[in-house]
Formats: structure tokens, sequence, C-alpha cells
């Protein structure tokens, strides 16, 4: 069998774990992995077998390497994923992808002239609760949809120190709004703040509005000692309430509490299992670059929201693409 040859650029808390996942993988040959801090990629580079790099751009220039996962720092994403599409690599880029939407179009732009696969780390969408919820409100199982509610709260991960709650965190629930609704919401009201952060909000309240007249609200914060990440559905005939920590998935009606069991899996290994296979098989991606440029889109309009006091209409997405 053929064998994708694979790298990681950023081998921190999360980027040890795509090496890890695909070491793991029988389709991918993890070549090479690069981080800045020297002695962080030689130690993850022996854990692994593999060569290690301190520069990307030495790294980037290995034939072997075909795809490139980028793990770094929020805020230098876009330029390690820029340099990996002008290698000629597939990207998978974590999120949020990259400082602001123009740098999200630029590489989307590139990956489109150069013919590469880019994705972007939505990871939620890999959860099979979470997809079983978006096929149950397709197939109007829960009637019509009305509402979604998510929480997303936890302890400050103080090795975040680029971004704020609602690029790191929050930009997860509005990608995943998107997804189940399948539809663009149209404007954004939020409210943010910051408690214990001193350069960035550490807690955010968004809602989103749909033209279908459904809302959906979204709870972030770095503030709450443990951690409860869940989504709440309401459908006119039956809610649905995924734990995406536990992978639990409950569906309630007047008549019934069903508790539907699916095997919990490794959502991060189906993510790379998915970019693989697509990159292979010539597939379009479940999360394309449009997906995350749209979030970080929502995500932005949500902190001018807060700033401004006021609601954000949010429409012609792909116009700053043009
Ligand atoms: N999708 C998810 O569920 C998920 C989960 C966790 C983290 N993330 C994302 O992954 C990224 C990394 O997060 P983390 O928690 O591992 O952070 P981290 O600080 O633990 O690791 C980042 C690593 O990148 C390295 N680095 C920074 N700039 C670099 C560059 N230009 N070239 C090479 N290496 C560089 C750092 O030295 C560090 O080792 C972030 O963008 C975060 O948002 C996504």
């Amino acid at each position: 069998m053929r064998k994708l040859g694979v790298a990681v650029i950023g081998t921190g808390f999360w980027g040890r774990n795509h090496a890890r996942v695909y070491k793991e993988l029988e389709r991918t040959n993890l070549v090479a992995i690069c981080d800045v801090n020297a002695e962080r990629a030689k130690a993850i580079a022996n854990q692994f077998g593999v060569k290690a790099y301190a520069s990307s751009a030495c790294m980037l220039k290995n034939p072997e390497v075909e795809a490139v996962n980028v793990c770094t720092w929020s805020t230098m994403l876009a330029k390690e994923a820029l340099k990996a599409l002008h290698a000629g690599k597939h990207v998978l880029v974590e999120k949020p992808m990259a400082t602001n939407t123009k740098q999200a179009g630029k590489l989307l732009k590139t990956a489109e002239e150069n013919g590469l696969h880019l994705t972007v780390g939505f990871l939620m969408r890999f959860i099979p609760g979470l997809q079983l919820i978006r096929e149950s409100i397709e197939t109007k199982k829960i009637g019509e949809l009305v509402s979604a509610t998510a929480k997303r709260v936890t302890q400050w991960p103080d090795r975040i120190g680029d971004v704020g709650v609602v690029k790191d965190t929050a930009i997860h629930d509005i990608d995943v709004m998107r997804f189940i609704s399948k539809e663009d919401p149209i404007s954004v009201y939020a409210k943010m703040g910051s408690m214990r952060h001193r350069q960035f909000e550490d807690y955010a309240q968004i809602m989103l509005t749909f033209e279908s007249g459904k809302t959906a609200f979204i709870e972030s914060n770095w503030l709450t000692p443990y951690k409860i990440r869940t989504l709440n559905v309401t459908g006119s005939e039956a809610l649905m309430r995924l734990d995406y920590n536990t992978q639990e998935l409950w569906v309630e009606s007047n008549k019934e509490t069903l508790q539907p069991r699916l095997p919990f899996q490794e959502p991060l290994k189906l993510e790379l299992q998915h970019f693989v296979e697509c990159i292979m098989e010539k597939k379009k991606p479940l999360v394309t670059g449009l997906d995350g440029y749209k979030a970080l889109e929502i995500a932005m309009a949500a902190m001018k929201s807060s700033a401004k006091n006021a609601m954000v209409k949010l429409e012609n997405y792909e116009k700053k693409l043009a």
C-alpha cells in the first residue's frame, strides 16, 4: 500500500498528538517534525524515530514530505501554512487558521492555484454524535430546528498566550453551528471580557442568528475550574444533547429519552485519516478552507460586536475573497 509522506510543524501539546496519530495510521509515513524549539524538536523526533528540524524552510525542501500539519502558536499558523503551500505540500492547518481573514483568504487562493488540499482542524465535526445530530436535523427526526446552545468552558490553559478564548475556543462552536444547520449566520451579537487574562478576553457569550429564524448561543470561558463541553439542540419535536468529553448523546421527547450508543472514537484519528483519504483519493474534505475562513470571519465579527456593543451583520462572506 502506498503511504503518504507527512510532517508536523509545531510539536507542543497538540502537535505531538498529530505526530503520534500519524505514526499509528496505516496509510501514513511520518517523515519529519519541526519545532522552533530545537530541543523539543529533537526529543519528539527521537520519540517517533523521525528527522527533526528547527526550521520549516529546510524541512519543506524534503521531497518525501507530501502533506504537512501546522500546529504552531495560533498567530504563526497562516505564515507556516502558506510556506508549506508554496512548497507544494497539502496542508491541514489548526484552528483558528490565521490571524485575520486576509491571511486566511491568501491560504485559500494559494491552495486553489496550486491544486493542493487545504483543511482546518475543526475536530468536533468528526465526533460521531455530532454527525448524528446533523443528520437528525437534516431528516427532521427532531422536527424543525429551533435553536442550539453550546458551552465550552475550562481553566485558562496558560500555554496559550497569543489569542483569546474566542479565536481559540468559541471558534469550534461557531463552526459546529454552521455545520449542523448547514447555514451561515446573518448576524452576531456578543459580549466578552477579561477577568484574569491580561491581554485577551477570557469569557464570551455569542449569539448568532440565521435567515431561517433559528438562533445559536455560544458560551466560552477560561474561568470555570473544570471542563464542560456540551451541545444542546432544540427541535420542535425533540431535544438532542451531546457531551463532547464523553461523546454521550441523548435524544429527549415527550415520550421518551433515548441514548444512542456510539462507540467512543478519537476525533483526531478520524480527522487525520480523513485528510489522508481526501489527498490520496482526491476527495473534497469535510472541512474546507472556506469553512475555516468563515468561522474566523464570524469570530472576528463577534469581537467587533462586543467592542461596539451592537449587533454586527454578516453578509457576503466571500466578498473579500474575490
Ligand atoms: N483542534 C483542536 O481541537 C486543537 C486542540 C489544541 C490545540 N489546537 C491548536 O493547535 C495549535 C498549537 O496549540 P498547542 O496547545 O499545541 O500550543 P503549544 O504552545 O503547546 O505548542 C506550539 C508549538 O509550536 C512551536 N512553534 C511556534 N511557532 C513555530 C514555527 N513558526 N515553526 C515551528 N514551530 C513553531 C512552539 O515552539 C511550540 O512547541 C494552536 O493553534 C491551537 O489553537 C487545536
